[in-house]
């Protein structure tokens, strides 16, 4: 077997267009990824022989560790807005010898195109907004998908600490609206994803729980964890140019472009992490 079943990693690189500069971004961070990601899936305890719908699925990797999860007797809906990203997941997954076991879908996640009660789960990983939109409207739509007594639950991007030694630049570019995303300034506090359990519970979602994934990194970097960090702090703060100062600006370049003598993967003893955090809750049974 291979890192997605039939499938190693490097497999699903040919299959990935690289002008496809999200799409090949998604596939290129997700060595740094896939670790805990495992384990938050472990978390959820899916039934063997379940049902379940990964909402924002983008390549599908994740549809295919949950149908691996549930098994053979098992069935995984990965839904996307995007065609492309549909389009990607479905080779994939027909070449990772999942075909029978995952279908894709197009739709979106604020108005899914399935009766109620269809799913015994429904997971999402950051796909749920980015600037977030109603987050109790999200809640319940994803619930509303879920029969009585099954789990909902939606992975998101919590923190990080990339640039060991430049805390006060690291604040300053977490502090712009992209940095702080997902998040809207003309949003109120109650909209932000750390108040995720408090949608859950108005929801009517029981025993809502939250627990925290990290990813860490530490020097010497492998080929494939240096690629993915690049491409982590290349997608982590952009345009921020307007919302900085002009000297953070400077050192931002100086420290996060590949080809600056200061490049801050290159410093010694490089660490880094971030986090993500598995909101869940289930569904009342009735
Ligand atoms: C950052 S990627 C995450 C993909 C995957 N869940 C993962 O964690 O690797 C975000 C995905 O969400 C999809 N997406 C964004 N808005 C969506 C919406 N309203 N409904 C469904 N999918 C959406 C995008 O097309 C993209 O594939």
């Amino acid at each position: 077997m291979g890192d997605y079943g039939d499938l190693d990693r490097a497999d699903i690189a040919p299959l990935i267009p690289r002008s496809d500069d999200y799409a090949w971004r998604a596939y290129e961070s997700d060595p740094l990824r896939m670790p805990y990601i495992h384990e938050a899936i472990q978390e959820l305890e899916l039934p063997r022989g379940g049902r379940g719908l990964d909402a924002g699925c983008g390549l599908g990797l994740q549809a295919l560790m949950m149908a691996e999860e549930v098994g053979p007797d098992g069935h995984v809906t990965g839904l996307d807005i995007s065609p492309r990203f549909l389009e990607y997941a479905r080779t994939i997954a027909d070449k990772a010898g999942f075909a029978e076991r995952v279908d894709f879908v197009e739709g979106d996640i604020y108005d899914l195109p399935f009766e109620d009660e269809t799913f015994d789960w429904i997971w999402s990983a950051d796909a749920a907004g980015y600037p977030t939109r109603e987050p109790l409207a999200l809640v319940e739509e994803m619930a509303r998908v879920v029969r009585p007594g099954g789990t909902v639950a939606l992975l998101v991007w919590t923190s990080q600490q990339l640039l060991p030694g430049y805390p006060l630049l690291e604040a300053g570019l977490n502090a712009t609206a992209p940095g702080i995303a997902p998040f809207t300034r003309d949003m109120g506090p109650g909209t932000h994803w750390m108040r995720l359990l408090n949608w859950f519970e108005t929801a009517g979602l029981e025993d809502p729980r939250a627990k925290t994934f990290m990813g860490e990194f530490q020097a010497p970097l492998s080929n494939d964890i240096r690629t993915a960090l690049i491409s982590l702090i290349e997608m982590r703060w952009p345009g921020v140019k307007s919302e900085i100062a002009p000297d953070d600006w400077k050192l931002y370049q100086r420290l996060c472009r590949t080809d600056s003598p200061d490049f801050i993967l290159d410093v010694p003893g490089y660490y880094a992490f971030f986090t993500e955090t598995l909101f869940c809750g289930r569904v009342p049974a009735q």
